[in-house]
């Protein structure tokens, strides 16, 4: 679903009316056609609360349209002063319709206390300042003497900012929220849940495709992963789903790299082999699909011969989890990117994480090598070390710099981090799964596995990524249901059942 701020609704706004020449008013109607479709049909006391802008037009359309389906629906009226155009014609439509509409606040409480349902319409994306006065008068009553009601907002509980999630001063607490045409941005920030309810997306009768030139941010959604799968040829043969070399845990980190193996093997990667101290006996025993390919780590230019083969075999490497920053670690790093194409001469493509962010961080010159082949999946920190600007400004545009940082660099990122993003530098695409219960070691190490495996099953770099995020964090979500704790091993376990419930 497209996700956007306050700005690309007002874009979207204008391209429908001056573009595709759809009458505002219309638009406002739909909206109120596709609100009003999730409200229960057994509800009949309805309280609408209305501001003058075009929030409260929708408020005034959706009370004409539960009065037309003969409801028993009442209007707080805040202001009738400096009404929105279309914010007038519709109030002037309930007033003709003879709909009750109230204006004192002294009569507000009764209001609340006698009917089933408040919509509220005070403000949406048009909130430009703190709420103060009346307005939080107003606010205030709806969150106390509704307790026990529900309440739905109009596109935005009144209070949040749409495109940051800020409350400004108080907000309505809504138990839904119906948007339309974008998940807002705002929505996405963590402590705001109470306030949205549950959110829903609503159309205004625009088709998706015709607005993407406008926005081309994403908030994912089942459907929209479901698109990217690829159906598996009844012909085919293990080397069509990717050889895959991992390049990823060191002594004393021997647990990073059997992680990153055993979920790549779980996601369906075709072989799996795995640069590893020649003394890590474990990974065969905790994952006996995949193969070592052992090196000694005293004397690294000795293995290099028999190493390039491997490389120019691959389909996909993924380098970094547990791998550390030494020379040795670098020498080994440098050697697998200094390839760019494989036997077959297809680019080998590349995923990177953890130590591999580092050291490339430290060896800049290395970001010339991994260009348009590349998924970096660094968390914040990492992130800040890769474009030194701190983690306190990337958080306040993370959007901008996410982007701006794929395109210098001809890479796809993977940001994580609650509600990980995911660009190509052209689209970006938020992950709407995942919690923070999964927060423990070894979490990212499961996730490059899932990655490098998909794109050896020939996902593009761009959506092996939102699909690892999705999956990733989805397996963790119902996992939560029935537990307290989620490693990575809980994780693993589970790929290949939510692989099938995902696509399918
Ligand atoms: N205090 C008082 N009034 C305010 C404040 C504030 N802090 N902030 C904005 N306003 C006033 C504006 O002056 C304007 O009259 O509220 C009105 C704007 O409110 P909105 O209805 O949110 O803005 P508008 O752009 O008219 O409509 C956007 O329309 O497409 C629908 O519901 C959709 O959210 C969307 C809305």
């Amino acid at each position: 679903m497209l996700l956007g701020g306050n700005e690309t609704t007002r874009k979207i706004d204008s391209f429908a009316i001056n573009e595709l020449k759809i009458p505002s008013i219309v638009l406002m109607e739909n909206a109120a056609i596709s609100f009003v479709k999730h409200i229960d049909e057994n509800e009949n006391n309805f309280l609408i609360i209305c501001g003058k802008g075009n929030n409260g037009g929708d408020g005034y359309a959706i009370a004409r349209q539960l009065f037309s389906k003969n409801k028993n629906v009442k209007i707080f009226c805040i202001s009738n002063e400096n009404m929105s155009h279309d914010c007038f014609v519709n109030y002037e439509i309930c007033k003709n319709m003879g709909i009750e509409i109230f204006y004192k606040i002294e009569e507000l409480d009764k209001l609340l206390l006698e009917c089933d349902v408040v919509i509220e319409g005070i403000f949406g994306t048009g909130l430009n300042s703190e709420i103060k006065g009346e307005y939080c008068e107003i606010i205030e009553k709806i969150n106390f003497l509704n307790k026990n009601k529900i309440t739905y907002s109009i596109d935005i509980p009144s209070g949040i900012n749409g495109d940051t999630g800020e409350i400004m001063g108080i907000s309505v607490k809504a138990d839904i929220t119906i948007s339309f045409v974008t998940y807002k941005k705002g929505f996405l920030k963590s402590d705001i849940k109470n306030y949205l309810g549950k959110v829903v997306i609503e159309n205004i009768g625009l088709n998706e495709n015709k607005i993407s030139h406008i926005v081309n941010d994403y908030y994912l959604t089942p459907e929209m992963i479901k698109k990217f799968y690829i159906e598996r040829n009844d012909n085919s043969h293990k080397g069509d789903f990717g050889k895959v070399l991992i390049f990823a845990g060191s002594s004393g980190f021997y647990g990073a790299g059997n992680i990153v193996a055993k979920s790549c093997v779980r996601s369906g990667a075709g072989l799996t082999t795995v640069i590893t101290d020649k003394n890590n006996f474990s990974l065969n025993v905790f994952v006996p699909e995949a193969m070592s390919f052992p090196v000694n780590f005293e004397n690294i230019e000795e293995n290099f011969e028999k190493l390039e083969n491997e490389i120019l075999n691959s389909d996909v490497i993924a380098i970094g989890p547990g791998i550390g920053k030494s020379y040795k670690a670098l020498k080994i790093f440098e050697k697998l990117i200094s390839f760019e194409k494989n036997y077959k001469g297809n680019n080998i493509k590349l995923v990177l994480d953890a130590d591999a962010l580092n050291l490339l961080s430290e060896n800049r010159e290395l970001f010339d090598k991994i260009k348009n082949r590349s998924v970096l999946t660094p968390h914040l920190v990492e992130f800040s070390r890769l474009t030194g600007v701190s983690p306190e400004e990337i958080n306040k545009n993370k959007f901008e710099i996410a982007k701006e940082f794929s395109q210098r660099y001809g890479i796809t990122l993977l940001l994580k981090g609650k509600n990980t993003i995911i660009t190509n530098g052209e689209k970006i695409f938020v992950n709407s799964t995942g919690n923070s219960h999964m927060a423990n070691g070894g979490m990212g190490d499961c996730l490059t596995g899932i990655i490098c495996s998909l794109v050896g099953q020939k996902y593009n770099l761009l959506e092996s990524a939102v699909i690892g995020a999705y999956l990733h964090g989805k397996i963790a979500d119902e996992l939560l249901k029935k537990q307290y704790v989620i490693n990575a091993s809980h994780i693993i376990e589970n790929i290949s059942k939510y692989i099938l419930k995902i696509f399918l």
